[in-house]
């Protein structure tokens, strides 16, 4: 098969929840080494969207292409040796409350490292991801003692340490305050400099966007509305898009 150009490639994608039909021949694709944002009101599906992309939901039907492979075609197994190449930050950081942050950042290795690779490489991963997100000084700490801000940091080291070719952040910046949320958005960019990887952004913050797109998916009524850049958008006068910038 020729490798396709896209990191992610979507094509008529449809999602249903009864008579709830929240995707509708949506279309996208995920150039690499890009920042897509996927912006759209709350409830638009645009986690399902996600989900749909790790497939932990099965779409309707559509053809979604992840990293070249067709992902229907997939049994759990083989989706779950693509999903070490794919991150995933979660809306809710999903940090386990019992675990320090050492124990929170080796949790991902215990499935995709052989015992020995932990045993050899896990530390130095581990201070990697924190140095990657400012955070060394609290590999022993328990996610209590940290703040909003600094558990998504973490959540954000776990998601880089296995150096996933793809990340997919659902809201990264909801939930924060204007100057944690800013920091998050700068650590996102340093993050797609240093790993060159491809990200999709699922974000209704206009600051977040702002700063850490290349190109902004208008998710409306279930369909891709309008791909264009942060700049463009702003000008675009369709009331639907201009309402995102009042
Ligand atoms: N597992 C589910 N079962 C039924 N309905 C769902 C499920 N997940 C999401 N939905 C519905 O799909 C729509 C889109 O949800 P979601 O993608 O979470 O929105 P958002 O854009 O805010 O992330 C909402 O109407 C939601 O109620
Ligand atoms: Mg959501």
């Amino acid at each position: 098969m020729e490798p396709s150009k896209s990191i992610i490639a979507i094509s008529k994608l449809n999602k249903s929840f009864g008579e709830n039909h929240v995707l509708r021949d949506f279309d996208m694709s995920l150039a690499p080494g890009e920042n897509l944002v996927i912006l759209g009101k709350s409830g638009s599906g645009k986690s399902v969207l996600i989900k749909c992309i790790i497939k932990l939901i099965d779409a309707d039907s559509g053809d979604i292409m992840v990293l070249d492979h067709d992902i229907s075609m997939m049994d759990q197994d083989e989706m779950d040796l693509l999903r070490k190449d794919i991150g995933f930050l979660f809306q809710s950081n999903a940090l386990y409350d019992s675990m320090t942050v050492r124990e929170n950042l080796e949790f991902p290795l215990r499935r995709h490292w052989t015992k020995e690779q932990r045993e050899s490489q896990a530390e130095e991963a581990v201070m990697e991801a924190l140095e990657d997100v400012g955070l060394s000084h609290t590999v022993n700490m328990m996610p209590a003692e940290l703040s909003g801000g600094m558990r998504k940091r973490i959540a954000l080291a776990r998601t880089l340490i296995l150096k996933p070719k793809v990340i997919l952040y659902d809201e990264p910046t909801t939930g924060l305050d204007p100057i944690t949320a800013r920091e998050i958005s700068e650590l996102m960019i340093s993050i797609q400099k240093k790993y060159k990887a491809s990200s999709v952004i699922i974000s209704h913050d206009m600051n977040c966007i702002r700063m850490t797109s290349n190109r902004v998916i208008t998710l409306i009524e279930g369909r891709n509305y309008v791909a264009d850049t942060y700049e463009n958008l702003m000008k675009n006068t369709d009331p639907k898009v201009s309402e995102f910038f009042r």
